[in-house]
């Protein structure tokens, strides 16, 4: 361990420069971004938080529950689960919430965030957080920036729902859905009940290339997703990239910042990857319209590099470009219905995954159930780099699909 001396307005602290924790060479700086409704018997999951805090018997997990409106109750359970179920060698609740922001300057809190090998932020609303963990200004508050050292040093920082949507350093989704956002835009505050909204100044700005939503193919959130992207991402924080993590699904990050920056699916359904970067509007349209944007699904297995957004499909997965099951793609009346399980894909994953596995059709659509005005999702598997992979357990909506690329793009009918 370093220590550097810093002296500022002849004020000295001492400060611990290159805090490395061992697992730090395995993992480098690491995430585990979850979808919400993370189940406690999501063993991949879980297993893999406490391995990524330094394993069994030594993780030493901070519990960020300030999300919850009942922050300690909330974190009582993932105590439980992290240290009972999961051999988590210690949880502790990190006790700063919206009730007692004072904690977040406390040098007490301070360090007791600086013993901990690995966090877990829990769901609810990402504002709570905000309002508890950043100060005036949009300063990270001192325990704030002690969870930042604690992460450069290699401690875990994983999130579900709201813990993950927090992460982002872009513009941070805070409501809405698919068919409003397409509608009225990307909002600072409501006007419409289910208007798109978003908070300009981003979250704690610990995972910066991407924008981050959760829940995502279980409530249909593809549209609100493309148009919040599309709509800042020309702003000073603005990104071209996001991903939306499904319900009892994490994208497990790697090695965050360096050429090897590696994100895998774990869990039960999926993760989209949306590129805007060559997306443009098309003036003459009367509302809304967006062409070229890339869209990826990712499902168990499935990896991406997350710098240059290579996709590597699992082994247990086979190429369907000869092996379709079918011979046509399905279509949609209703592309942004979400409430699928595991045995039935939502409607964008529904047809999706049918344009892959038909060998007759390259193009199909779904249009959203919503009208005045009534927006279609047209969706094309021509491109050069796009292709479409399969597990197969006996009917299509068990069998678990990914596919890269694919070319989208939406308007008015
Ligand atoms: C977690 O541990 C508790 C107490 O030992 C047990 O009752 C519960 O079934 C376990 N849950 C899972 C998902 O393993
Ligand atoms: C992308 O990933 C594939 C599959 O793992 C690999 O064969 C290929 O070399 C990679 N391409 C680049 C540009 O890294």
């Amino acid at each position: 361990m370093t220590q550097l001396l810093l002296c500022l307005a002849a004020v000295c602290v001492v400060v611990n420069a290159d805090v490395r924790l061992p697992q730090y060479t395995k993992y480098g700086k690491n995430l585990v971004l979850g979808g919400g409704v993370l189940m406690d018997d999501n063993a991949h999951v879980w297993s893999r938080i406490v391995d990524m805090a330094g394993g069994k018997a030594k993780a030493r997990i901070g519990v960020i529950s300030a999300a919850s409106d009942t922050p300690a109750t909330s974190a009582k359970y993932y105590v439980d689960l992290l240290v009972n179920n999961y051999t988590a060698l210690e949880a502790t609740f990190i006790p700063v919430t919206v009730d007692d922001v004072a904690k977040n300057s406390d040098p007490n809190v301070v360090k007791l965030i600086k013993q901990q090998t690995g966090f877990f932020i829990s769901g609810g609303d990402q504002m709570r957080l905000v309002q508890a963990y950043m100060m005036a200004g949009n300063i990270p508050s001192p325990a704030l920036q002690a969870i930042k050292d604690q992460y450069n040093g290699g401690a875990v920082i994983s999130g579900s729902s709201a813990g993950t949507a927090i992460l982002t350093a872009g513009p941070m989704v805070t409501g809405g859905s698919s068919w409003d956002a397409l509608r009225y835009g990307a909002q600072e505050s409501l006007t419409h009940s289910h208007d798109l909204t978003y908070r300009k100044a981003g979250g704690f700005g610990i995972y910066p290339e991407y924008l981050l939503d959760t829940h995502f193919s279980n409530r249909g959130r593809e549209g609100r997703m493309i148009r919040l992207l599309s709509d800042t991402r020309h702003m000073s924080n603005g990104v071209n990239y996001g991903l939306g993590v499904s319900e009892n699904t994490a994208l497990v990050v790697t090695h965050v910042g360096t050429n090897n920056e590696l994100g895998e699916v774990f869990g039960e359904l999926g993760v989209t990857f949306f590129d805007v970067s060559k997306s443009y509007t098309d003036p003459a349209e009367r509302y809304y319209s967006l062409r070229n944007v890339f869209v990826s699904y990712l499902t168990e297995g499935d990896s991406i590099n997350m710098k240059t957004r290579n996709v590597t499909f699992s082994p247990n997965k086979t190429p369907l470009l000869g092996n379709e099951g079918y011979d046509h793609a399905l279509t949609s009346n209703d592309i942004f219905f979400g409430e699928g399980s595991h045995h039935r894909k939502t409607e964008f994953l529904r047809v999706a995954a049918s344009l892959f596995d038909a060998r007759k059709d390259t193009m199909t659509f779904g249009d959203t159930h919503l009208t005045h005005p009534q927006f279609r999702v047209t969706m094309s598997k021509t491109g050069t780099d796009t292709e479409g992979y399969v597990e197969r357990h006996g009917d299509f909506h068990s069998d678990t699909h990914s596919y890269k690329n694919m070319y989208v793009e939406i308007g008015e009918i």
